[in-house]
Parts: C-alpha cells; structure tokens; sequence
C-alpha cells in the first residue's frame, strides 16, 4: 500500500492524517518501503526523544541514496526518459541528461572522487553554479558516502573559509566563475582567497571549467576538472546505514555564526520523495521546474533529491527571473513544456512589478500547479501567480517548511487542499504541529503563538555539526518536548496554518535567510565603529530589507563615505547576498537592562514609525529614544 498516492480528496486526507498520528510508526514504515528501496530492512522505525535532543530513524537500515534517484530508474527501464533539462544563463543554452546519462556522470565523479582518495564520512566542499556537475558531484558523494556542503555562489571568501573549516572539508570543488543575469561572479578567485585567509584542511581544489571564454589562475593545489574525470566505468553503489550523514548545510540563525544543519540519507530521501509526491502530486510524464538554486535546501530536496527519487524529470535554471527580459521563466515553461512551477515570493514580486505582459504573451498552457517557498506570501502577490501566470486553473501551494525540517511539513497538496492566499492551510499527514502562547501553553482552536512541531518526521535535521549542545539549546529548550520552528503562526477554526515569520533574529532577504549576529560581528571589525544593530525592514519586493542602526566611536565621522566602507566590509565578511540597503548612525542602541538589542523598537524608528512603540518599560535608558528619533529624521 503506497499511503501518500492514496489521498485523492480531502476526506482522504482527513483520514490519512488521523491514522498518521494514532499509527505514526506503521505511517512511517509504510511509507518508506514504498518511496525508497532499501538494500536491508531497519530493526526499528524510529527512536526519537524531543526531552534529550535525540533524532533517528530507520535503524540499522541500508541504502544508497544515488541508487534510489538514478540507477533504480535507469533499472526500471526510464533509462532513456529525461531526468535533467538544464537551463543556462543565455537563452538558448541548454543541456538534457537521461537518467542513463546522470548515471554515466555519477558514476564517473564517484570514480574521480576515489581516485583523489575521498572516502566515506570526508567533508566535500561545492561552490559551485547551478550547473549539472554540482547535481551530479551531489550525488556522487552521496553514493561514496561523502558528505557534502554547498555553500551558495552568494557567500563571500569569509563565509567560505568559516565553513570549510567547521567541517574540515578536504576538497572543494569550484569553478572559473558564473553570469547570473548581466554579473560575472568569480568564484574561483573566492575559493583562493579563503585558502589564502587559512583552510588547513583542504588538499586539493577541483575546478571545473564551466565557460571556457574565462580562464583561472592555476594553483598547485589545484586540479582541472577535465584531466581528473575519465571515461565512464561502471560503479558500484555501497550500502550506507539510513542513519550515515548525506549533508551538512549552513544557516543562520538568532545567534553566533552559521550553524552547520546536518541530513542523514534514509529519512531525508524518504521524506523528501513523499512530500514531492504528496505536495505537488507529479505524474510520471510530468516536466518539474523548481528556480532555486541548489546552495540552498530548496535546491537539495525540491531540485535534486526529491524529483529524481521520484523518477521525474526536473529542470535546472542557472540564472535569474528577469534575464534578459521579464517572459524568461515562461519561455523555459513553454519551451520545455512544464507541468509544475515552484518559486519564491520574491521572484513573483519582482516579475508582477514589471507588469503582465511579459506574462501574457507567452501560452504556459502546459503549466498546472504552481508553487511558492521561503517567507510569507503576500496576498496580492498569491492573486497575481495564480490569476496572472496560472489563469486561474492551477492550484497555488504555499509551502512552509525550513533548512532544518528538510521538506515541507505545511502546506496545501495540489488540486485537493482548498486554498486562500497567504495561507500555508494543513500539515502532511505524520505531522503535528501546535501553537503555543505567551504563557507556554498549547493552545486549542484557534489562536496564534509559536509554531512548534510535537513529534519528529524522517526528514527532521540529525545536529549542528559538531555541536550537539548547539542543537539542542537551539531547538529543543525553549518548549519542552517539541521542536521549536523560531516562527510564528495563526491556527483559524478550519485548523488552518497561517505562518506569520519569524519571532527570533533572523532576517529573510529576497527568501534568503541570514542572522542578525553575523552582521553585527562584521560591522564592528570597522575600527571606527562602537556598535551596531541589525534589522530587518519591509520591503515590496524582496520581502525584508537589511538596516543598520551604527554607533561610532567618539570623534569618528559619520559620512556617506564610512557607510560605504561598512557596506564594502558586510560584503566582504558575509557576502553580496548580505547588503545593508540602509545604514543609520545613531548616538546610541535601546537595550533592556540585561542588555539585549530591542530590535522590535528599531524596526520601528527606522521607517520613522514614531507613534507607537509599543511596551518601552524594559529599556534601561528610556532617553536614547529621543536620541535615535533625531538622528533618523535628520538623515541624508
Ligand atoms: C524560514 C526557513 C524552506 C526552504 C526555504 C527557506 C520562512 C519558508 C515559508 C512559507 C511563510 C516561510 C519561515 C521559515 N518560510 N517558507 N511558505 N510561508 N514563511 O528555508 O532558509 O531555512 O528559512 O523561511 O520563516 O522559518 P530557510
């Protein structure tokens, strides 16, 4: 019995759910039998404690995770049936891979990856475009069992450098560069410098000659892709145990630096193959394109892992929505016939603000369901996609989901979840999310809080690599016995979920998720710098946008030229994706007494919202207010 292809209408999800709960253990078991193949049963479904942090499932199971997307298939006589259509910067640029073709590719990065004495358990750094060979090089160190962390094309030197050396990577595979839309992004000379600033434990840079107009600058270290891979040898898969690392993925959080969120292989592939499956309801013709990019989690579960698990063609996009005109993600529609969409709000936003031609001109008639991720979607934005691109026939799903919950967990599945814009409606069966007040308590009904989920799920994060404290505090203090999401929600009478953000201090920026700490620790490198506040502001089209509340040391001008600097130093540190939009130089911050940034007040006074600043009694310093406020109206 495959549970998650029986939900045809709502009264079977209704009683999916319902039984999800009460039998979560034969749910789970039914399930991932029926996503995955498994080379050797588990001894027991799952072992999880939310009182001590503790998270496993599928015990003593085998698989292979590359097997499971690629060969399986390949097995099953889809050899020849598309599995990747990539799309390239320039329109025009294309590359299609059948399933045989990925395993060809796989097989011989696996072979590449052995040859320069990668074993199972190393770190394999991948910086890296959106291009086959990051999905291949994916893969292939899933089937050896290396681990692999993908730091988006984004994050600067600095960013590298801290994360290859958290996980002590021993390779990086990179390329010379990228255009995204007009930009050329040299990640090679990025790579560089993180080595030059000190990754002792990288031994060799694999460089992958993506646009051969550009050349590289050859280091000892490094290694041409081209000379390392051979023709294509058969490779053998080797079992790994379900509960054997798939990947590390950095991402911000309230406090200090990145942290290294961890995915183990069974649970991860069976609950990203059943939540593509259950949420987007693909048939087996179906072409699928999901415009993220895969140095996020969007891309891990929902480009790569996901769809090929499934045996479903997917379809890469290595540029951005509005290059060169506004109408190219309805081309790449039209072009390669695309059955399902899945982008964010901020791509939605920017194409609805360039008007509706763009749109209408092309036909999109193959599309049929429509999906968004990543922050909170506006209704106007919601009504737009669905009325505007999707002509009022496809079914929008608003899925919410995180780096750590490894695929969606809330969301409407297409065409049998009623929807209503802004809405993220009802939780996949298995499961159980509540919302808990100010007082701690769950609430019942409707009501809005914390959003915490009450039982683990097989895609559920394993740790913070290398700190298992770190995930515990993180994650499990705060409300004893669940899993806290850090974002807020409203349940209505219909049970509904309406996800409201986040209530911790991170910022979402165009979707991307970054920390207010990391921010603040590279601004005050600036020796002219005392201290600084980050926040996040509204903004119509990427969501939130960066402020910076500075204060200098006395004496220190406070000109245009010193909030470029800062500018240049953010970039630097954390990378282009961090951009402040707005630096503010104030005399002071508001703090309580304990000393902790009341960013609610800044968020606040940097849109000049003087009228109600809600609660200030906790301030230690009630007079800095004033202060601030004639700083923010005399600005330039
Ligand atoms: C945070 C997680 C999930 C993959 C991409 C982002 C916000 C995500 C939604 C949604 C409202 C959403 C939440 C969440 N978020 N999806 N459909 N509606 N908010 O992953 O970078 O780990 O960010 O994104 O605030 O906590 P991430």
């Amino acid at each position: 019995m495959t549970t998650s292809i029986q939900i045809k209408s709502l009264d079977d999800y209704q009683r999916v759910y319902r039984y999800s709960l009460e039998k979560n253990e034969e749910f789970w078991d039914n399930i991932a039998k029926n996503q995955l193949h498994w080379r050797k049963p588990w001894s027991r479904v799952s072992q999880c404690d939310y009182l001590t942090g503790h998270v496993s499932w599928y015990l003593g199971a085998e698989l292979n995770v590359a097997e499971n997307c690629v060969d399986r298939h390949v097995h099953a006589g889809k050899g020849s049936k598309k599995a990747l259509i990539w799309v390239g910067n320039e329109p025009g640029e294309e590359k299609t891979f059948t399933f045989q073709q990925v395993y060809e590719e796989v097989c011989r990065i696996a072979h590449a990856l052995e040859a320069l004495g990668i074993k199972k358990g190393d770190r394999v750094g991948l910086y890296l475009p959106n291009i086959p060979e990051l999905a291949f090089s994916m893969l292939a160190c899933a089937r050896i069992g290396a681990i692999h962390s993908v730091i988006f094309g984004g994050f600067s030197a600095h960013s590298i450098q801290s994360r290859m050396n958290d996980c002590g990577a021993k390779l990086i595979i990179t390329s010379n560069g990228v255009y995204r839309g007009e930009k050329w992004i040299d990640l090679k000379t990025n790579v560089d410098e993180a080595i030059a600033i000190g990754c002792s434990t990288i031994a060799n840079v694999l460089v992958i000659p993506h646009r051969s107009q550009s050349r590289w600058e050859r280091q000892l270290r490094d290694l041409n892709w081209n000379e390392v891979l051979q023709p294509f040898k058969p490779h053998t898969a080797p079992s790994h145990l379900s509960e054997d690392p798939l990947f590390i993925l950095y991402t911000s959080g309230s406090t200090g630096k990145p942290k290294g969120v961890l995915h183990t292989m069974g649970g991860y592939l069976t609950y990203t193959s059943y939540s593509h499956q259950l949420v987007f309801q693909p048939q087996d013709s179906d072409v699928y394109f999901c415009t993220a990019d895969l140095g996020w989690i969007t891309g891990h579960s929902y480009l790569l892992y996901g769809p090929l698990a499934n045996g479903v063609t997917t379809v890469m996009y290595e540029g951005v929505p509005q290059y060169p005109t506004a109408s190219r993600l309805w081309e790449i529609t039209d072009q390669h016939s695309v059955n399902i969409l899945y982008t964010a709000p901020t791509a939605i936003r920017t194409l609805a603000s360039l008007g509706d031609e763009p749109v209408v001109k092309t036909s999109r008639k193959t599309l049929r369901t429509l999906g968004t991720v990543g922050e909170p979607i506006n209704p106007e934005a919601w009504r737009w996609y669905s009325s505007v691109v999707g002509e009022d026939r496809c079914p929008i799903v608003d899925t919410w989901w995180q780096t750590e919950t490894g695929g969606i967990l809330i969301s409407p599945l297409a065409g049998i979840t009623p929807t209503q814009p802004g809405c993220a409606t009802l939780p996949l069966p298995g499961i159980e999310p509540k919302i808990i007040n100010e007082s701690g308590e769950a609430l019942k009904g409707d009501g809005q809080g914390a959003l915490v989920i009450a039982r683990s799920w097989p895609g559920q994060m394993r740790g913070v690599y290398g700190d298992p404290e770190k995930f515990f505090d993180t994650y499990f203090r705060q409300y004893p016995g669940n899993y806290s999401t850090g974002d807020g929600a409203r349940r209505d009478s219909e049970n509904n979920y309406w996800i409201l953000g986040r209530m911790d201090d991170v910022i979402k920026i165009s979707g991307h998720r970054l920390g207010t700490a990391e921010i603040e620790s590279a601004c005050v490198l600036h020796s002219d710098v005392v201290e600084s506040a980050a926040i996040g502001v509204h903004d119509d089209i990427t969501g939130e946008a960066l402020h910076l509340f500075v204060v200098v040391k006395s004496g220190a001008p406070e000109t245009p030229d010193l909030a470029k600097a800062l500018i240049q130093l953010i970039r630097k540190e954390v990378g282009p994706l961090a951009s402040p939009k707005k630096i503010h130089f104030v005399p002071g911050l508001p703090k309580t007494r304990s000393g902790k940034i009341m960013r609610r007040i800044l968020k606040k006074l940097a849109v000049q919202e003087f009228s109600d600043l809600g609660d200030i009694s906790t301030l230690a310093e009630p007079s800095v207010i004033e202060l601030i406020k004639k700083a923010v109206i005399t600005e330039r």
